[in-house]
């Protein structure tokens, strides 16, 4: 039976909220993984030590029903102990093959740590199972299953050689170690994680449910946010971030991927949003699309940050207005200002009306406004 939009919407939701439950600070990277496996793409998580990357990885695998593969790369790794040893008797008998079971060409799911090890031996194949889902067994050509490949590294490749590699991970996140603000929380955290007070969690999504869910990304209507995404992509270019021709096209499935996540099944410009995920190559980018695509786009981040601009300064005229007397002139003035933020606030969440956040915080501001409106009437009719 075909998943429904709605409940192919709701188990993506259930899977984003139990991967980043455990962690502290780690919504988006829980966000990307989550991202690449609705979209049937692979995913890289860049950082320095310690910051979860394969402690993410390996709770997104068990909170799937899927064959999972996973290994540490070395630049001493072969081929064979990712896709399997030559099979001797079969050799024997003078046919080529490998011995598969349990391995890369066989998984569902594979995690690669430390993946810019690879080294030229098993490059190519990689290559090929993450872009085409097959294996070149000698003369022969093996399809796999593979759905999505995670990797982790705490570099960005520099080496020409593993551009191609890098490429093919269409989400990447770049996990940086937690601000000071977070400490007290890790420490909680990562205490329970430590000695075992969370347990491995039971799978809650099935390969099948995923193929169910991509279904419905595949019919997301991006119609509307076509041609903002192609003048943003220009924008993005002149300002030094390129993206590459093939990732272009398969950005649409992160968008739509994006929005089947938001129960929308129409694309919107918040969803436009995931270009933080899918453009930055080297480091510097990730901060750097961040503050392109807060000016670019009216997204629900940057709607929050406004209105919660706007909060301050509406405290800042309770207090005044408060404080002044009957009559006086700066009253008016007041007046008008409120009146100019009541009419932003409401241009500001026009689209976004079925965000419980935003539309609770921006009622409560409009509340808040209205009282001090009639407040200063009362001090002008007295
Ligand atoms: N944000 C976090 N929230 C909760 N626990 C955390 C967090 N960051 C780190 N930890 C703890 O630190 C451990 C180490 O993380 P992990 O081994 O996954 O790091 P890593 O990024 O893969 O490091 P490396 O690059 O060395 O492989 C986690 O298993 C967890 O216990
Ligand atoms: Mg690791």
């Amino acid at each position: 039976m075909p998943l429904s939009f709605e409940d192919a919407s709701l188990k993506s939701q259930m899977f984003l909220r139990e991967l980043e439950a455990p962690f502290v600070g780690r919504h988006e990277e829980a966000l990307v993984i989550t991202l690449a496996l609705l979209s049937g793409e692979h995913g890289v998580l860049i950082g320095e030590p310690g910051t979860a990357k394969s402690a993410m990885v390996r709770r997104a695998a068990s909170l799937l029903n899927a064959r999972f593969f996973k290994y540490l790369l070395t630049k001493y790794t072969e081929p064979s102990e990712l896709f399997g040893p030559i099979d001797i008797r079969a050799l024997r008998k003078g046919v080529y093959a490998r011995v598969t079971r349990g391995k890369l060409s066989e998984a569902e799911i594979a995690f690669l740590d430390e993946i810019f090890n690879a080294s030229s031996a098993v490059l190519n194949s990689l290559l090929s199972i993450m872009m085409e889902r097959v294996v070149y067994d000698g003369y022969t050509e093996i399809k796999t299953p593979l759905w999505s490949l995670f990797g982790a590294s705490n570099r960005v490749p520099e080496e020409p050689e593993l551009e191609a590699l890098y490429d093919r991970f269409l989400l990447r996140s770049y996990v940086k170690p937690l601000d000071q603000d977070h400490w007290p929380e890790l420490l909680e955290a990562s205490w329970k994680l430590e000695v075992g007070l969370i347990e491995e969690p039971k799978p809650i999504l099935s390969i099948d449910e995923l193929r169910g869910i991509y279904a419905n990304v595949l019919d997301v209507n991006l119609n509307n946010i076509k041609s903002h995404f192609i003048k943003l992509l220009l924008t993005l270019e002149e300002k030094g971030l390129h993206v590459t021709d093939r990732r272009k096209g398969k950005i649409l499935k992160v968008i739509a991927a994006h929005a089947l996540l938001n129960n929308r099944r129409v694309a919107v410009e918040d969803d436009l949003i995931i270009l933080k995920y899918t453009v930055p190559r080297a480091l510097e980018d990730f901060d750097k699309i961040q503050v392109i695509l807060m000016e670019e786009l009216r997204t629900k981040e940057r709607v929050l940050r406004e209105l919660n601009e706007i909060k301050v300064n509406v405290k800042i005229a309770a207090s005044k207005i408060q404080s002044i007397g009957p009559f006086d002139p700066r009253l008016t003035d007041y007046y008008k200002s409120l009146r100019i933020a009541k009419n932003k606030i409401l241009s500001l969440v026009k689209d976004f009306d079925d965000d419980d956040d935003i539309r609770k915080l921006a009622s409560d501001l409009i509340n808040e406004i209205d009282d001090l409106l009639d407040m200063i009437t009362a001090k002008l009719n007295v």
